[in-house]
């Protein structure tokens, strides 16, 4: 039974008609304190109908309410605060939870629809940046949280291993480079190169044109680029994987820009047979005027394509190869009007499923409130952080738990797991600035202190020693439970809010409410006291450690039993 709409029926029997179900339901408040009722209705919705004042109207509609169902219903000033039954409602969450296990939460919003998502998509031959980070996390917390409301989503890693950059770097290579150095320490030799040639390109605009001729050898499959660019792109992506490993995230797709090389021809052709394309200074560019858009410029003068022209393709080939329900992108805010541009020459090309394509953009981090940059120096290497974060890890549970078994896997995963906690605990749109303390702090709202409370709630279970936590006869009516054992039943809307808004900090910030909760009710209550509700106790901390152990995974981190 949904609780809310109980409500409503109670009302709507006792209003005369002037309101529906419905209308109480979008009524219908939730007290900012449990102390006001678990939910509230305010009689100014019949001042008008009842023609009283809204207080006469709340204390007349208690008088005449069915209160069989609830522990109580009172009036206070114009409002009709409802009190649920605790006992029953307890019984009924705590049954949900413990039958429904890890799968608790889930629905069948999504019937199984593909749902591709764009996600990482670091460059080859550059290291993965911060951003990139934000991408790959929030790209895969959104796919655990499509999934858990039955979507199917397919993370794709669209690769940037494509581009005149390719050429630069060829030219660069063949300048300056050797194949030992690379070898021997890829990403770092690769950029050396690449901002080696940004440098002198400045003074010598040679090399500019050797990197254009490269870059065409290499879109038209000539053997020594293709070389090149194959061993560099191999490189590259041993280390991107060392990161996700580290991550534990996985991809079903790596292909990238170079994988839609031999599928342009067609987007080109297409937009010419719809009358799109037009010259602009010997570049084919499709006005977007009636948009309010800068042109998309398609194809260069020496016919090389574009970002958006492989982009174009791209989302033809997930629409033919997935025919998806919804397309998603989650890039940084600054390419905003990338995505728009994309979707606009789509619509014009007459495929209206663009419209089920959505940029999920994020936000920057800063350090010291200042932008990241390669070029300002103001870099953070992912490796670093994630060792750095791990490091911090091990040495706080040392102080905390010296003889903890595993302590190894446990900091990692407390580290990593800090590291990705505090990136989707802000709403993605908002920058925040990277403080390698703040982030690993087992206080505050880390991490690092929901996979403690969750740890915690295991060690109470583990005390208990040999008892058979049950679904059933779990009615508690310990008001110091109440908070909690309503935050577990908040629970699957709460998926469906995070999945509707593709925003990971619902899920992040109700797992901090959840921990908060239990931990005030741990403080105040003897959990292990032998009585005849220690058995509902149990199975109220164990509902807590099923739900908080979901919550993390949602959000890509683990939960260990024991830190
Ligand atoms: N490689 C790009 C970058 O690092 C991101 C690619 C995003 N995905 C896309 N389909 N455009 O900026």
């Amino acid at each position: 039974m949904n609780y809310k709409q109980q409500v409503a029926q109670a009302l709507v029997a006792i209003v005369d008609g002037n309101l529906t179900e419905e209308e109480i339901i979008a009524k219908i408040e939730i007290p900012k304190s449990s102390e006001m009722g678990d939910y509230a209705f305010p009689a100014f919705a019949l001042a008008k109908a009842f023609r009283k004042a809204p207080q006469m109207i709340a204390k007349d509609l208690v008088e005449q309410i069915d209160q069989s169902q609830f522990e109580s219903v009172a009036a206070v000033g114009p409002y009709v605060n409802f009190f649920l039954n605790k006992s029953a409602f307890s019984q009924d969450i705590i049954e949900q939870v413990l039958s429904n296990g890890s799968k608790y939460g889930a629905s069948d919003v999504g019937h199984e629809g593909n749902v591709p998502i764009d996600m990482s998509s670091p460059n080859i031959a550059k290291p993965i940046s911060m951003g990139h980070l934000r991408s790959t996390v929030i790209g895969n917390s959104i796919a655990n949280i499509l999934a858990k409301i039955n979507y199917n989503p397919i993370k794709i890693n669209h690769l940037g291993d494509w581009g005149t950059q390719f050429g630069k770097l060829i030219t660069a290579y063949k300048l300056w480079g050797s194949e030992a150095e690379v070898k021997a320490d890829p990403i770092n030799k690769l950029l050396e190169y690449y901002v080696r040639f940004h440098k002198e390109a400045e003074e010598n605009p040679e090399l500019d044109v050797e990197a254009r001729a490269w870059f065409k050898k290499l879109e038209d499959g000539d053997e020594e680029a293709i070389e090149l660019w194959t061993w560099f792109r191999a490189e590259s992506l041993s280390a991107f994987n060392k990161i996700y490993d580290m991550l534990g995230v996985q991809f079903d797709s790596f292909k990238g820009e170079a994988f839609y090389n031999d599928k342009m021809d067609e987007v080109v052709t297409m937009l010419k047979d719809k009358n799109l394309l037009k010259e602009s200074q010997g570049a084919e560019i499709v006005d977007l005027e009636k948009y309010d858009l800068n042109p998309a410029l398609i194809q260069k003068t020496d016919g090389a394509t574009l970002y958006i022209t492989r982009d174009l393709a791209a989302a033809i080939y997930r629409k033919r190869t997935y025919n998806f329900v919804q397309s998603l992108y989650v890039v940084g805010n600054e390419q905003a009007n990338h995505f728009k541009q994309l979707k606009a020459v789509l619509k014009e090309m007459g495929n209206d499923w663009s419209d089920d394509m959505h940029h999920i953009p994020f936000g920057l981090i800063t350090q010291g409130g200042k932008k990241l940059s390669t070029r300002s120096g103001r870099v953070i290497l992912l490796e670093e952080v994630l060792n750095d974060a791990t490091d911090l890890a091990k040495k706080q549970i040392q102080d905390k738990n010296p003889d903890l078994p595993n302590a190894e896997q446990v900091a990692k995963d407390v580290g990593v797991g800090a590291v990705i906690f505090h990136d989707l605990k802000n709403e993605r749109m908002n920058n925040f600035d990277f403080v390698l303390e703040e982030v690993v702090r087992f206080e505050g709202e880390t991490g690092p202190y929901v996979q403690y409370s969750n740890a915690r709630a295991q060690s109470i279970i583990r005390k208990a020693g040999d008892v058979t936590i049950s679904e059933s006869n779990n009615e508690l009516s310990d008001p110091a439970a109440w908070d909690t054992i309503k935050l577990l039943g908040d629970f699957p809307k709460i998926i469906k809010r995070a999945a509707k808004e593709y925003e990971p900090s619902v899920v992040a910030k109700y797992a901090i409410h959840l921990s908060r909760a239990f931990n005030k009710y741990y403080a105040n209550s003897k959990i292990l006291v032998d009585d005849d509700q220690k058995l509902a106790r149990l199975a109220l901390v164990q509902s807590v450690s099923v739900v908080l152990t979901e919550s993390l995974s949602l959000l890509g981190v683990n939960a260990p039993k024991e830190m």
